[in-house]
């Protein structure tokens, strides 16, 4: 029997500014299963950011051309198996891309831990606090900033999938947390759900290193970057002698290309800037999971997405997302 699944692929290389004609949802028969392969049904997929860069120039993980599949974190049922550590009926994870149905090889899923989720912790988790999102505010926060209680931490794209996570995260442990985003609204979401103690709206000040070191005048002990650039350069100012940046994301790359960070910092300034990737640190991620799970079921971490229903809007919602105009996206694949 032939299934048919839907699938988002590039259509063409998005140029500075993404158009709906860059994507196009096809129909593809789905190959039948050999050996060590599953076929999922997915429930919902994720909105990567990073994606564009992959996309417009095929400078992250595998570059792609047009007609090639967009990658993306999906979450799913098992519909056939060939692989023996998965049934059908269960819930799993992975990289399945913007898609109705994928086939897979079951190492590259993830089973939905049972101990983990419940009807306190919905499996769509799995894509927001518990997925890459989660993961990598952990290990940006734990593993690279280190950061004491009562040290201050200043966070971009703070409204942000992997940001609001990272400041809540940075919370939890009793920092005294600032965020960057880009509206007022967001600001003010920032604080009275999730905790910041002071939001910055950069697009609001002329100045951002001013705006910065103006809210907290003796400084910074950590920067959780996601932007990049002239955000990166701003930040890094504000820092104190012996503070951390932990460059997480280039948002600002994706679109605009990166001025250099510059502004007479040096050797008396004691700075560390460290890059990472969250799967580098796959020691990190058992406990990681663990104690996010439970900060969500204490209330001390607060997950909230923007659904979007039918995967006939992932694109339009991608696009959106870079116009700062959907914040945290989950595509649920079915309107209903
Ligand atoms: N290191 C890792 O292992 C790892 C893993 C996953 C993701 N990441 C990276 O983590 C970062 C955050 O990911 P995310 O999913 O949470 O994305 P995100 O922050 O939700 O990204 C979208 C938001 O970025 C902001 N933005 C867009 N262009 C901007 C610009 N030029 N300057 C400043 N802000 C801009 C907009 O919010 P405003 O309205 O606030 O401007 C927009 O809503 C990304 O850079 C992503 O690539 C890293």
């Amino acid at each position: 029997m032939t299934i048919e699944s839907r699938r988002w692929v590039m259509a063409s290389r998005p140029g500075p500014k993404m158009l709906p004609s860059d994507f196009e949802l096809r129909r593809f028969d789905l190959p039948e299963l050999e050996a060590g392969q599953v076929r999922v049904r997915l429930e919902a997929h994720t909105l990567s950011p990073g994606m564009r860069a992959q996309m417009a120039y095929a400078i992250m993980g595998t570059p792609m051309h047009p007609g090639d599949p967009i990658p993306g974190d999906g979450l799913g049922v098992v519909e056939a198996s060939l692989h023996s550590d998965f049934t059908p009926g269960e819930r799993v994870a992975g990289r399945l891309g913007w898609a109705t149905h994928a086939v897979c090889d079951g190492g590259a899923l993830t089973k939905l831990d049972p101990e983990l989720y419940g009807d306190d912790l919905p499996s769509e988790t799995a894509l927001g606090a518990l997925g890459t999102n989660g993961l990598t505010a952990y290990v940006g926060v734990f593993e690279v900033g280190r950061p004491k209680p009562s040290e201050t931490v200043l966070v971009s794209s703070a409204a942000g999938s992997v940001g609001y996570l990272a400041g809540q995260m940075a919370t939890a442990v009793g920092c005294d947390v600032v965020g960057i985003a880009g509206s007022d609204r967001k600001c003010a979401e920032l604080k009275s759900r999730f905790g910041f103690r002071d939001t910055i709206n950069y697009r609001a000040v002329d100045d951002l290193a001013a705006a910065i070191r103006a809210m907290r005048p003796e400084g910074y002990d950590i920067f959780f970057d996601n932007v990049g650039g002239r955000t990166l350069d701003a930040g890094v100012q504000g820092l104190r002698h012996f503070g951390r940046a932990v460059l997480c994301g280039r948002l600002a790359n994706y679109s605009e290309g990166e001025p250099q960070v510059s502004h007479g910092l040096g050797p008396s300034d004691r700075l560390t800037l460290q890059g990472f990737v969250y799967n580098d640190y796959p020691g990190a991620l058992p406990e990681g999971r663990r104690r996010i799970a439970g900060w969500l079921r204490e209330g001390a971490l607060v997950q909230q997405m923007s659904v979007i229903q039918g995967i006939e809007q992932s694109a339009a919602a991608f696009i959106s997302l870079f116009e700062g105009a959907v914040e945290r996206p989950l595509v649920r694949i079915s309107a209903a």
